[in-house]
This record gives structure tokens, C-alpha cells and sequence, in this order.
């Protein structure tokens, strides 16, 4: 049986059974034309890898074509959602398959950094994952947000023609405050995230937010602000709901200024769901990102990556102004050495030392602490699930 096995692109005649693997993957729910509609998009565009046996679709596989924000520049990433594969299928390496496929599609598509939030660590360690930041949902008064005050400042309500307007008044916030983590959506899903009409979206100069009903309270999806007033203004505005709704959940940076104006938080139970980070075009993606302004680093790296064989070998790493590069080098004794778990740590802004203690780097000592700056940062988040 598994001899057939082989990765392909899935078609929209494989819907139904990929729906079938699905449903016995993640349980009931979510409505199948609505699915069916999705999938196709995935389909036209190359992004739904599967695995056959014979002619049946026994596993697939999403990829988003994000971007992501790291020292505030934006990597295109390789988003991977909904992996599954049959239960008849698992523990035989279907699913390692599936993912070196998708691995390979994502290279294809011109995408350094792939990223996913996982059910489980151990498939996506064995293929070079690691924890690269947090997903964090903070939870305030709504009485507490009421009254920040911020009166001065003109909102309106926003909708699916402000959905360019909204991407760049955040690519604005994070490029100032250098942020990592947070995702760039497709147009066409900002576009339908502001016209749905359960989200409430109001527009600012410099910012926005956008908020739903989450049962009895409130629930912030983003709230993007470039100044004091818009701060206040924006919470305020989530906050008015107050009469009604006694808590505003809301996911934010862990940095994010609320954190510092809001006088309680309405529970303790901070929320973090962990997603993980792969390299697959080592220099792309240092070329790419930004670094922290006045660091310097010359390193000699020793990389080996065994499912992305482009990214081992010897490199030079070189940081300054800002920018780095990562190019062909002699080997050298004194490398710092990485796998493609320790490359992603390094790269999310893990420091160091916390790397060499997990056995994930070794080597080259006496550079640790200018590493450390170069990759460092604000706390890498993000504010969706996908
Ligand atoms: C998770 C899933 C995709 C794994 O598929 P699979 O074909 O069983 O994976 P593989 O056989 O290639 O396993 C690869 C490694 O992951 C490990 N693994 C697989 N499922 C695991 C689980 N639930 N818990 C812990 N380890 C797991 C395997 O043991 C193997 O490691 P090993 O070689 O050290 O033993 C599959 O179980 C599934 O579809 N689950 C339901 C949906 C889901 O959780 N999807 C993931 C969403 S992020």
C-alpha cells in the first residue's frame, strides 16, 4: 500500500475526499460550501499539496502566502494550515511526506520563512521547526478602556474599500517600532474580514481597530495606533460597549502600550498559543529581515539542514546598519553551528544562551552577546490564527 504513496497537488476533484479526512481530523464543523469555496482559491493557485495513494487523496495540506514583519521589514512566509492525514494513514510517515512536500512547494513560491501554529511539536521539529513567538490574548475592564479618553480624535467607520489603507497604517506602526511577528494578510482576506458585518472596524488617521462580539463581551481582533490619542481613542471607543459587555478580550503584542494604560486586567489568565518558524532560503531571509540599528556582528555559521540541503554549508554572517547578509565562506573552526531548529530560534530572537542550553547551537562563544543584540527586539507575536 504505501509503495503508491506519492505528494501531488490537489484537485477539486479530491474535495470531497479531503473533506472527509478533515472532518475525521479536526471533529465536526465549519460549513462545506463555505470550505469547498476556500479550497478551490488554494487550488488555482498551486497552494493545496496533498498525498495520494493510487488515485485517493490520503493527506493535504494548506499554504498561506503571508508576509511577515521581522525587525520591521517584511519576509514573504509560507503560512501551513489545516494538516491532516487519515487516521488509517498515521504513524508511517505520511505526514513527514505531506510536509517535505509542502516544504518544497513553499521554496517554490519564493517564501524564506514558513510558519504554523502546531497541534503537535514533534512532526514539525523533526522537519526543522521551532518556536519562534506567541499568539497572546489579553483580557481588560471594558470600564477601564471607556474612559481613556482620546475625545479629540476623528473616527469613522471603515469597511472593505479601507482594507489597503489598513495594511498600510499598520506597516507604518511596525516599521517604527521595528516589530517581529505580526502577519500581512492577502488583500482579498482584509478586504473580507472588514465588509463581514460581525466586525465592527472604525478609522482613525494613524490607526484603527477592529472588534467583535465574543458572547457577552467583546473581543479585539487588532487595534493599530501611531500616537497617544489614537491609543486612547481607539480603546475608548471598544470600551463605550461597557453597559453591556464587562470585559474586553483583546489580542495585542505583549508590548503593547495597553498593557500599560489599562488599570486592571479583568482576569489574570493571560492566554499564549505558541507558533513555530522554519528557514528555507537561509540568506533570502537575513537579507530580508531588519536588525537592531547600531548592532555589528562578523560570524562564521555552520549550517546543516538535511529536508532544505540548499541552506547547509559554511556561510559568513554579516550584520551592520541595520541590515544583514549571509554569504558562501570558507569552513571555519570557530563557527557557531546551527540546524534548522537553531537557525529558526536564532532568527525569532531566542537568545543564544538559551539555544546552546536546549543543545540547539554550539560553537563560537565569544560572539554571543552581539548575536543577541543584531537578532533582538520586541517580543515576537502574532495577533491570528490560520
Ligand atoms: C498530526 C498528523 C498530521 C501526523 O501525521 P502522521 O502521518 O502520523 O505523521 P508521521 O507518521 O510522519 O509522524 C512524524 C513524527 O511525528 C510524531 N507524531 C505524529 N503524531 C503525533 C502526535 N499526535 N503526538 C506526538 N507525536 C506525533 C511521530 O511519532 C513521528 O515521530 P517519530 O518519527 O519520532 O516517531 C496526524 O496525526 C493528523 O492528521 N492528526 C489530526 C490533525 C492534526 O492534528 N493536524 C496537525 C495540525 S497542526
Amino acid at each position: 500500500m504505501m509503495d503508491a504513496l506519492r505528494v501531488v497537488d490537489v484537485s477539486e476533484a479530491d474535495l470531497d475526499s479531503v473533506w472527509e479526512v478533515r472532518l475525521r481530523s479536526f471533529g465536526p464543523g465549519g460549513d462545506k460550501d463555505k470550505w469547498r469555496e476556500d479550497a478551490l482559491r488554494f487550488i488555482e493557485d498551486g497552494r493545496y499539496v496533498g498525498v495520494a495513494d493510487g488515485d485517493v487523496v490520503v493527506a493535504a495540506a494548506r499554504i498561506w502566502p503571508f508576509q511577515q514583519w521581522w525587525g520591521g521589514r517584511r519576509v514573504p512566509m509560507a503560512g501551513i494550515a489545516g494538516v491532516v492525514v487519515s487516521p488509517e494513514y498515521r504513524g508511517r510517515g505520511v505526514g513527514s511526506m505531506l510536509m517535505r512536500g509542502v516544504l518544497q512547494r513553499s521554496v517554490e513560491m519564493g517564501c524564506p520563512l514558513s510558519g504554523l501554529y502546531p497541534a503537535t511539536t514533534v512532526l514539525y521539529r523533526h522537519l526543522g521547526y521551532e518556536f519562534g513567538g506567541g499568539r497572546y490574548k489579553f483580557s481588560f475592564q471594558s470600564s477601564d478602556l471607556r474612559s481613556l479618553g482620546g475625545k479629540g480624535v476623528a473616527l469613522r467607520k471603515a469597511g472593505r474599500e479601507d482594507a489597503q489603507l489598513a495594511i498600510d497604517l499598520a506597516s507604518r506602526v511596525h516599521e517604527s517600532r521595528r516589530s517581529n511577528g505580526p502577519l500581512i494578510w492577502p488583500l482579498a482576506q482584509v478586504e473580507s474580514w472588514l465588509e463581514d458585518e460581525a466586525n465592527f472596524a472604525y478609522v482613525a488617521d494613524d490607526g484603527f481597530v477592529v472588534y467583535n462580539w465574543s458572547e457577552q463581551n467583546l473581543s479585539v481582533d487588532e487595534l493599530i495606533a501611531g500616537s497617544e490619542e489614537t491609543t486612547r481613542a481607539l480603546w475608548a471607543t471598544v470600551g463605550s460597549g461597557a453597559s453591556i459587555a464587562r470585559t474586553v478580550h483583546a489580542y495585542t503584542p505583549p508590548t503593547d502600550p495597553i498593557n500599560l494604560m489599562a488599570e486592571h486586567e479583568a482576569d489574570s489568565a493571560a492566554n499564549v498559543s505558541r507558533w513555530m518558524l522554519r528557514l528555507l532560503d537561509a540568506p533570502a531571509a537575513i537579507a530580508a529581515r531588519g536588525f537592531a540599528p547600531g548592532a555589528a556582528v562578523e560570524v562564521g555559521l555552520r549550517i546543516d539542514d538535511p529536508d532544505v540541503p540548499a541552506n547547509t554549508g559554511d556561510w559568513h554572517l554579516s550584520v551592520a546598519d541595520g541590515a544583514g547578509s549571509l554569504t558562501s565562506a570558507q569552513p571555519s573552526g570557530d563557527a557557531l553551528r546551527l540546524g534548522p531548529r537553531g537557525l529558526a530560534g536564532l532568527y525569532a530572537g531566542t537568545p543564544l544562551n538559551t539555544l546552546r542550553s536546549a543543545g540547539l547551537a554550539t560553537g563560537a562563544g565569544a560572539v554571543d552577546q552581539a548575536i543577541d543584540t543584531a537578532f533582538g527586539g520586541p517580543t515576537a507575536y502574532m495577533l491570528d490564527f490560520f
